[in-house]
């Protein structure tokens, strides 16, 4: 039974939420690998739109385990509000489809305090414009041998030696950058709600991916944020804190590389990017607009505006050798409908130069121009298509040419937000 990584190929927000809810009818199991509460996957169903931070996007199917691997930072408070607002909207009746791993970080209040205190204090131009959630922080005590971890939650004695050492530190560091420590005993009060809360949840979930592989169930990997935002191969220092690429589904889970069947890719029709950093096709123009206000580009964490450009060939085929990608689902294709014509980077020139590959350092996107191919448009509205064959000549051209300068397969199309606006060429299981 294959086991699939569904990956973000640009700067997250691609849609992985919407393609990993059309997949799980067809998964037992959809496990997060990486990432925290920073990320925000969508999954709209009728009228209501769902958005998950931490609970696998698998959730709002009856029948899948939804893991949260030991790779992800974990902010208690926010996988209890999270829990609420399934089970008010009917979701997650039965508690034990949702195991978290005892071995992932926790996030605590004063890590997103130093993450937020520390955007402030830096000068504009070294901002990462990170969403604050002490994603950072919390990786950094996970490196640094000074993390505390959901396991520890469900030893309250332990819990509280491990805070008594290390609060008065994070302590003097918050003030240092003129913020209000929080405070020991409410954070500890806190902490036995949590550990009430959620010690139905935290176990040994390595063993039960190890179990649920041997019985050949079909397992789903999913990503958070996008391959430019991984810390060893992103665009360095404005990425997030994890690896973001499908080699960490197993770093992240605990399986090894040979338990991944295939890698899917997910790639928007265009490009965005959320935060500050280098973003070579960019478009601060009414074509920019017409991305923004049509795909509705507004981040689903922050609420920011998400920056929008037309779609990086360069950046796709880099995502595609980091990733092993072995097919793509393409979202939000319906957000082109009357752009006339469509452009696609097929490379970089710096000073003069062709480069058909991403640069290594961040003053060589400074002096990059990117070099287009133009395609014609299509001015039909597509999100009723379901098709492929249907869809205008324009459109099956352009994701064809995508196809080739990728070099990658697409499997599956999305062609608006509703759950049913898809079209599926080759299903990965
Ligand atoms: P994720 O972080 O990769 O899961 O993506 P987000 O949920 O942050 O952002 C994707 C946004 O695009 C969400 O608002 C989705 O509802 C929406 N979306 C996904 N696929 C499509 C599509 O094919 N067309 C349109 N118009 N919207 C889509
Ligand atoms: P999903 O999973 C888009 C961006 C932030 C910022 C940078 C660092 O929904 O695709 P962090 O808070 O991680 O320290 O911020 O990374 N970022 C995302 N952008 N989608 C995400 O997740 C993101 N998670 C983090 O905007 O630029
Ligand atoms: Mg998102």
């Amino acid at each position: 039974m294959p086991n699939v990584v569904v990956v973000g190929t640009q700067w997250g927000d691609e849609g992985k939420g919407k393609i990993i809810d059309l997949l799980t009818p067809s998964v037992d199991v959809v496990v997060r690998y990486q990432g925290g509460a920073n990320a925000g996957h969508t999954v709209v169903i009728g009228e209501q739109r769902t958005i998950l931070h931490l609970v696998p996007s698998g959730i709002l199917h009856e029948k899948c385990l939804c893991i949260i691997g030991n790779g992800v930072v974990l902010d208690p408070k926010v996988l209890i509000d999270e829990i609420d607002g399934l089970h008010q909207q009917g979701y997650l009746k039965d508690p034990t489809r949702l195991a978290v791993s005892q071995n992932a970080h926790l996030v605590l209040p004063h890590h997103r305090m130093i993450d937020q205190l520390m955007e402030e204090a830096k000068s504009g131009g070294t901002r990462i414009g990170t969403t604050g959630r002490g994603i950072g922080p919390a990786y950094s005590d996970k490196a640094a041998r000074t993390g505390i971890r959901a396991g520890d939650l469900l030893k309250p004695e332990l819990f509280r030696r491990r805070l008594e050492e290390l609060l008065p530190l994070k302590n003097r560091w918050i003030e240092m950058l003129g913020g209000q420590p929080p405070d020991m005993g409410s954070l500890l009060a806190e902490s036995e709600e949590w550990s009430a809360r959620l010690s139905k949840h935290i176990q040994d979930v390595e063993g039960l991916l190890h179990q649920s592989i041997r019985e050949g169930k079909n397992v789903l990997f999913e990503g958070a944020q996008g391959t430019a935002l991984d810390i060893d191969h992103g665009t360095y220092p404005f990425v997030t804190s994890s690896n973001t690429i499908a080699g960490e589904a197993c770093c992240g889970t605990g399986v090894g590389p040979k338990v991944i069947d295939e890698v899917l890719g997910v790639v928007k029709a265009y490009t965005t990017r959320v935060g500050h950093g280098p973003f070579p096709t960019e478009l601060k123009d009414e074509v920019g607009n017409h991305l923004q206000e049509r795909g509705k580009e507004f981040g689903a964490t922050t609420g920011r505006r998400r920056r929008c450009g037309w779609f990086d060939a360069v950046l796709a085929r880099r995502a595609a050798r980091l990733n092993s990608l072995t097919m793509l689902a393409m979202t939000k294709l319906d957000v082109l409908s009357e752009l006339d014509p469509l452009k696609i980077c097929v490379s970089y020139e710096i000073d003069g130069k062709r480069f058909d590959t991403f640069p290594s350092s961040l003053e060589e996107f400074d002096r990059l121009v990117p070099i287009y191919e133009e395609m014609p448009g299509w001015s039909e509205d597509i999100a009723k298509i379901r098709r492929f064959n249907d869809l205008p000549k324009a459109t099956r051209n352009y994701v064809r040419r995508i196809e080739e300068v990728v070099d990658v397969k697409v499997s599956i199309l999305s062609v608006g937000y509703e759950r049913n606006a898809y079209i599926v060429l080759k299903s990965p299981f």
